[in-house]
């Protein structure tokens, strides 16, 4: 057991998809996963472990935000062996021409956040996807009929700007999206020597005001499961 994840050794898959909410973890373990069987109860960031087509995959809750994320993916990664994260969640779109349902698959992850700026002594470090996993994520979303976004993202660290203009700087820089953890996502599989991507569908937009259905929402989740599903290695 680590500090904050209570599952013995062997009991997580090599691959866990990371959606925000532990809640989205238990729906995604119950509708899509066969056999799946809870591993995390603490603090209620529940995680699954089961298999989908054949392969064993895991799920858990990494909570809102970097500092939330950055516990459980260190635990995964350095304690349980983990080789594969996959986020899958929300994001906000910052271009106009992004609609609420479509799917952002980011290259990179900018951020207001500080913790890379501490890390290399105030220079900056640009977090990669796994240019592999992004390969074969955009071709399942390509093959399904998705509309589907590559491009640069920022991930913050406030959802509630005292500047509610402020995302348009990084919009001027064409940043497809707002979300709130992939850029830690991406520098700490880059520190363990493992992979990482996110599959992002857009739930609002910034610069439109659209906003997803509760109908649409519930549809998104599945969806970006299921690609994130396909591209998790056996
Ligand atoms: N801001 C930050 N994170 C988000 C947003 C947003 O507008 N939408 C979905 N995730």
């Amino acid at each position: 057991m680590s500090i904050h994840i209570g599952a013995q050794p062997g009991q997580i898959a090599p691959t866990v998809l990371m959606p925000g909410d532990p809640l989205r973890a238990k729906f995604i373990a119950e509708t899509l996963l066969e056999d799946a069987e809870c591993f995390n109860e603490v603090r209620g960031m529940l995680g699954f472990t089961g298999t989908w087509q054949g392969k064993r995959v895991s799920v858990m809750g990494s909570g809102m935000g970097m500092p939330s994320l950055m516990i459980y993916a260190n635990e995964l990664l350095g304690e349980y062996g983990v080789s594969t994260l996959i986020r899958v969640g929300t994001c906000g779109a910052l271009q106009e021409d992004l609609e609420v349902g479509d799917v952002v698959l980011p290259l990179t992850a900018s951020t207001n956040a500080q913790f890379n700026k501490l890390r290399f002594a105030g220079m900056d470090f640009a977090p990669a996807v796994d240019f592999e996993l992004l390969q074969q994520a955009h071709a399942v979303a390509t093959r399904r009929g998705d509309r589907v976004h590559v491009g640069g993202i920022l991930s913050s660290d406030s959802f509630y700007e005292d500047d509610p203009e402020a995302w348009k700087l990084w919009a001027k820089f064409r940043v497809l999206a707002i979300e709130m953890e992939s850029s830690a996502l991406f520098t700490l599989a880059a520190k363990y020597g493992t992979r990482a991507l996110s599959v992002l569908t857009v739930s609002d937009n910034l610069a439109t005001g659209a906003l997803a259905t509760s109908e649409q929402r519930e549809r998104g989740f599945p969806h970006m499961a299921e690609i994130a599903l396909e591209v998790a290695p056996a």
